[in-house]
């Protein structure tokens, strides 16, 4: 599989519009979930550790699964996160990572995976009883956040319904919606929201 973000990676963390998301996606994480050293964290489309990086100092350890070797090599070099991320190279929809963690956490990545039903799945798979997700991507959007015909973008952000219906059948309890931040670009606002569920325990 190419690797989408390869041109991207070695400036994403000066982009504006990646910086001001995972700015809100933090703030809204830290204020809806328990974030303590005892919790393993999994960062889905983990990049280049915007958001995991900035929780990996409150907690046990994070996970960071990404498909661009290019974005995960941009969180690699990071010195102050040496020891508190490892990083996996892999899809985790088709191959599954021998664990499971107390919390996974993502931020505009699910848009990117065409099958959401099924990567609601393997969330759940990867959770440990009782773990929770807390998930942020854009709200249902006209299809104009992305750059006309972009490869690798499968959704226009998600209907909030349509979404906690998903994580529903996947097996959650507990679905909870807010709005996470609003992200200014090119004159308009784009919502993202932040959408938080358990495992049964
Ligand atoms: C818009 S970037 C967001 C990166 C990071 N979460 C942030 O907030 O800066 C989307 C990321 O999702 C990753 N991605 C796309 N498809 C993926 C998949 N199937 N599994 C894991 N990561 C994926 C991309 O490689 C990219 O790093």
């Amino acid at each position: 599989m190419a690797d989408m973000f390869a041109e991207r990676a070695s400036d994403w963390d000066s982009r504006p519009v990646p910086m001001q998301i995972s700015e809100g996606v933090v703030r809204a994480i830290r204020s809806a979930v328990r974030l303590s050293p005892d919790r393993i964290v999994l960062d889905f489309g983990a990049g280049t550790g915007l958001v995991g990086g900035r929780l990996a100092a409150s907690v046990g350890h994070v996970h960071a699964v990404d498909v661009s070797a290019a974005m995960l090599a941009q969180l690699e070099a990071k010195e102050e996160l040496r020891g508190r991320i490892t990083t996996h190279c892999q899809d985790i929809v088709h191959a599954p990572l021998p664990l499971t963690v107390d919390l996974i956490v993502s931020a505009m990545a699910m848009h990117h995976v065409a099958d959401t039903a099924a990567l609601m799945r393997a969330f759940y798979e990867h959770l440990r009883p009782g773990g929770e997700v807390a998930l942020a991507d854009l709200d249902a959007e006209d299809g104009t956040f992305h750059p006309p015909g972009m490869e690798g973008v499968f959704h226009a952000g998600f209907d909030r319904d349509a979404l906690g219906g998903l994580l529903t059948e996947a097996g959650f309890v507990d679905v909870r919606f807010e709005t996470a931040c609003d992200v200014q670009k090119e004159g308009k606002v784009w919502p993202v929201f932040l959408v938080t569920a358990h495992k049964p325990g």
